[in-house]
């Protein structure tokens, strides 16, 4: 008989059992598998864990700081925080191409993830065996459902390491779905925003840009999402909506008339959309009370921006996000 009580029980003595007293690492991404798995972990065998936390500077607004503050005062787990902002907007300078765009932001993570990774291993010493991961039950599904471990190649700067060290996995979701895992996280006391969290692109706000990628773009972006964000809440859609990507269109302008004068501008674009699993989705109905009061207080409150669009396109033909 299924309770969130069980599973947590079951897994925390598993845990236990499988690491002894040695220790575990886990990359937190600000999204609730990451948040429960980690949170799970955490309560089996506390400061044994350590989480990792790349800050890549492409988060929406508060994201970082909910990971820094929320999930550390809910969990009272060990993190490592690494603000690599710099690092990523000077990789991503000057690119425009979408699939570049992931391949660069990819990469750099894996590379100051691993960076993170031996330093905790050079502070920790060799007891650091095994990695975390929020893999759920339909993950394990659609890869054949095989356990395993992970190679993770060490960052080549940290001397003294093995060149290659072998991790085993933990993961404790691995039998539960999406929604088992939103109670879990919610049983273990982990805050809301965390728990209900829509899906968010693991390349962030960098694939929310359409264009280059700049710190000046990514602001600017960030305050629009909030305001949507908040006015969506506020109207009480959050469950309605499966997401609503907030999109810059950055190297689009248009003219526009604010105050006494001309003005030309960047449009914004909403696009919430209602699905079940994301592989085909329709645009969202929202109230247009909803969407006015959203674009009002857009043009109003965010500098360069004078216009706001509503993508009214289903998937298929046109994907969630827009890059
Ligand atoms: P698309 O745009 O392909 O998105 O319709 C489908 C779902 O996947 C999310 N998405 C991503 N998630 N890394 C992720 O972790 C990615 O590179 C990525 N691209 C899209 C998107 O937000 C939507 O939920």
């Amino acid at each position: 008989n299924w309770t969130t009580g069980n599973v947590i029980e079951e897994q925390v003595a598993a845990i236990r059992e499988q690491v002894g007293d040695r220790r575990a690492i886990c990359g937190l991404s600000g999204g609730v598998d990451s948040a429960v798995a980690a949170a799970l972990v955490q309560k089996a065998i506390g400061s044994q864990l350590t989480c990792v936390y790349v800050d890549h500077g492409l988060m929406r607004k508060g994201e970082t700081e909910q990971v820094e503050k929320d999930f550390v005062a809910a969990t009272g787990v060990q993190l490592k925080v690494v603000d690599a902002e710099e690092r990523f907007l000077k990789a991503l300078a000057g690119v425009s191409d979408p699939e570049e765009k992931r391949k660069i932001i990819g990469r750099e993570f894996i590379r100051v993830f691993e960076q993170a990774q031996a330093e905790i291993i050079a502070d920790e010493g060799p007891a650091v065996e095994f990695l975390v991961q929020g893999t759920l039950y339909p993950d394990v599904v659609e890869s054949g459902g095989g356990t395993g471990t992970a190679n993770i190649k060490s960052h080549h700067n940290v001397g003294g390491l093995p060149e290659d060290l072998e991790f085993q996995l933990i993961e404790p979701l691995r039998k539960l779905f999406k929604d088992e895992v939103r109670m879990v996280g919610q049983e273990l006391g982990l805050p809301d925003e965390i728990v209900q969290r829509q899906p968010f692109p693991g390349p962030g706000l960098g694939i929310r840009i359409v264009g280059e990628v700049t710190k000046e773009r990514l602001d600017l972006l960030r305050e629009a999402d909030a305001i949507a964000r908040v006015e969506l809440t506020a109207a009480g859609l959050d469950r309605d909506i499966w997401q609503c990507p907030v999109v810059l269109l950055a190297d689009v302008r248009s003219v526009g008339v604010q105050g006494d004068g001309r003005t030309y501008g960047h449009p914004i674009v909403l696009r919430p959309v209602s699905s079940e699993d994301a592989m085909t989705a329709d645009w969202s109905r929202l109230p247009y009370e909803v969407l006015a009061r959203i674009s009002t207080r857009i043009t109003n409150e965010v500098k360069d921006v004078n216009r706001v669009v509503l993508d009214v396109t289903s998937k298929p033909p046109g994907t969630i996000e827009w890059e």
